[in-house]
């Protein structure tokens, strides 16, 4: 039996959103604190895919609950684990021991082959520092976020944000900076091209350790991809499509190699994926300049960025690719907000998750 329901508790609801990479990370200097070998800058995504998370402390519960779409969690999964790396770094900041129930949902079915991790436990980190009433700023949330999965801490800010590699050992002064909010650049949207929906065999966290520790090309990447930082920076500032489209086919492509290059070899892009290059190569030759930019992260799905105009030839040029399964239009998102009680899915005084549908 629960413990009657103290009317001081509250639930807090978060809503946070995917980002898509344009200058990479791949690859840590340190692995308990992750922290990257380099620099990198990505976009943070619309709603259209979401997570939303709700967090009940209370000492009602005798031990954390954990529930993603619906499901109670097992609390050794990775994915759980992860989560909690950041729950206890929260509680102890706060000085507190009390339980929590968690209830986390993504508006797209995790197995879309989109990343759920982090619009996931930016939901997460912010809906806990309302809850224990940290009062943390984006950059101090993005340092936690940062240490249950690298590039989550990305999506605690909207717009275009950039997580600066650091280098103190304890990871300080590895955080975000955002560069431009979400409405910089209105026209610029994200076409993301569902290929597979299945799990990738290789996770980011291991494949990343193997290239760093066997590939000879990878010794290239981390000064080169700072030099990225610093263009697609300035492409983003001055609305500059073609720059920031060849630099993003061009750092893509550059992990990719890097990611043959380790031994064993990885793999993410698949003959879909390499079909949806070429169809976009050929696009922006016969146009004769950059009008679409794919990329892609550790998965065969695509996203291609372009201006709303060129929206039209984008999908008929890659139309025709057997394999796609699915388009989603997207653009810059303005990060992670808390939502109201209507949206909660824990219902406090049986602590108990909502059914949403
Ligand atoms: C290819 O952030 O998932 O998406 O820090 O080990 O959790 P961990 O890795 P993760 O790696 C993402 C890699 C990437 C590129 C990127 O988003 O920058």
């Amino acid at each position: 039996m629960y413990k009657e329901h103290q009317s001081n508790e509250i639930v807090h609801t978060a809503i946070a959103t995917p980002n898509i990479a344009l200058v990479k990370y791949w690859g840590k200097r340190d692995d308990k604190l992750i922290l990257p070998m380099n620099s990198s800058i990505s976009m943070t995504l619309g709603e259209e895919f979401n997570t939303r998370t709700s967090v009940l402390f209370t000492d009602r519960i005798k031990e954390d609950i954990f529930y993603i779409n619906g499901e109670r969690q097992d609390l050794s999964n990775k994915d759980v684990i992860e989560r909690f790396t950041i729950i206890d770094i929260m509680r102890r900041m706060a000085g507190r021991d009390d339980r929590v129930m968690v209830a986390s949902e993504n508006s797209f079915p995790t197995a879309a082959g989109l990343a759920s991790s982090a619009s996931g436990i930016s939901a997460l980190v912010f809906a806990v520092n309302a809850a224990l009433g940290l009062n943390l700023n984006e950059k101090d949330m993005s340092i936690i976020a940062r240490q249950g999965s690298g590039s989550a801490c990305r999506s605690l800010a909207g717009g275009f944000v950039k997580w600066e590699k650091g280098s103190r050992v304890d990871g300080a002064d590895s955080h975000i900076r955002q560069i431009a909010k979400a409405d910089h650049w209105p026209d610029l949207i994200d076409i993301v091209v569902i290929v597979s929906s299945s799990k990738k065999k290789v996770s980011s966290r291991s494949g990343m350790k193997q290239t760093v520790e066997t590939s000879t090309l990878y010794k290239a990447r981390p000064q080169y991809a700072e030099h990225m930082c610093a263009e697609v920076e300035k492409a983003i500032t001055d609305r500059d499509f073609e720059s920031l489209g060849l630099l993003t086919i061009r750092d893509s492509n550059n992990m990719h190699a890097v990611m043959l290059d380790t031994y064993p070899p990885i793999l993410y892009l698949n003959d879909v994926s390499k079909e949806i290059m070429l169809a976009i190569d050929d696009l922006n030759s016969s146009e004769g300049k950059i009008i679409a930019a794919y990329t892609f992260d550790a998965g065969p799905n695509a996203n291609i960025l372009t201006l709303e105009k060129h929206r039209g030839k984008v999908e008929k040029a890659i139309s025709g690719i057997e394999g796609i399964k699915k388009l989603h239009v997207t653009k810059a998102g303005s990060g992670p907000r808390l939502a109201g009680e209507g949206e909660s899915l824990i219902d406090a005084s049986i602590l108990k998750i909502k059914r949403t549908e």
